[in-house]
């Protein structure tokens, strides 16, 4: 055996299809580039057609097979709607992946309903609705991998954690009960646990080149976190090789957590 052949069997995506959330930016995005270039066929959810446009085309021409869907993941008709167009394009996924979510950041006094009702509703409730939409299926085919994305915010209260602290703690419970409930038939349920990662969800705080550094100090590795530092887990959590890695919180942070 070649070692090509022997990492092919362990983590190629050929013949996978893969649903990404929030694939259109940041993190999300990083993850569909590295799970379509591990060979799957990969659809991206999210609002904005441009984004969603912009990542396919990339693939595209990169001999990738990727394709968008175009819904509002917080409702939960516009879930359902958003799931059934995606599983259209090349079939029921193999891999779901859900990455899309907002972080709004008034202080625990000042939250409203809305901002709470539209953090969980995204965050939270969108993740376990496409579980319950997909994971059966997944489960009835005997191989499935659910990633969640959460944040140190699931683990520990900083920088106005509110509803959203509260809505990832909730998602790795939620990664812990489907885990429970279909691994016994091939389908694993992880998450993975960023540290400070420069996107567009915190455009404000990495505006500040002095709490940038600052954040940047508290990692063990020196640095801050990137999109592609995601794509070496996210291949493992969604290829053969993780099969008996199911309910953990895999944290991809430089080390931020551990000191
Ligand atoms: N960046 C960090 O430091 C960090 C740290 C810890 C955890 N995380 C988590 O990692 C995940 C990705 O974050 P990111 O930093 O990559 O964020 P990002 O760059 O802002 O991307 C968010 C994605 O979610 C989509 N989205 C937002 N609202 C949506 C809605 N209502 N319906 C459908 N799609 C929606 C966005 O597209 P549209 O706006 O076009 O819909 C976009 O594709 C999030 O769950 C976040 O909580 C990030």
């Amino acid at each position: 055996m070649t070692a090509q052949s022997y990492l092919t069997e362990l983590f190629s995506l050929e013949g996978r299809v893969a649903l990404v959330t929030g694939g259109s930016s940041g993190i999300g995005r990083g993850i569909t580039g590295a799970l379509a270039r591990a060979g799957a066929r990969v659809v991206v959810v999210a609002r904005r057609e441009e984004e969603l446009a912009a990542i396919v085309a990339e693939l595209t021409v990169d001999g990738c097979q990727a394709a968008w869907v175009s819904g509002d993941l917080s409702t939960r008709d516009g879930v359902r709607a958003a799931a059934d167009e995606a599983s259209a394009v090349f079939g029921e996924p193999d891999i779901l992946v859900n990455s899309a979510g907002i972080n709004l950041r008034p202080p625990m006094g000042e939250l409203t309903d809305e901002e709470w009702d539209t953090t969980l509703a995204l965050n939270l409730e969108a993740p376990y609705l496409l579980g319950q939409r997909f994971g059966p299926g997944m489960a009835e085919r005997g191989f499935g991998r659910i990633i969640h994305i959460s944040s140190q915010q699931a683990h520990r209260a900083f920088v106005q954690s509110g509803a959203y602290g509260v809505s990832k703690g909730a998602l790795e419970s939620l990664a812990r009960s489907q885990a429970e409930a279909w691994s016994p038939y091939g389908v694993t349920c992880n998450t993975l646990v960023p540290g400070f990662v420069m996107t567009p969800l915190n455009q404000r705080l990495s505006a500040d080149p002095d709490r940038v550094a600052a954040l940047a100090a508290r990692t063990l590795v020196g640095r801050n976190g990137l999109a592609e530092d995601f794509a070496g887990a996210a291949v493992f959590l969604a290829s053969r090789a993780s099969a008996y890695v199911t309910g953990q919180s895999v944290f991809v942070d430089g080390g931020f957590s551990v000191h």
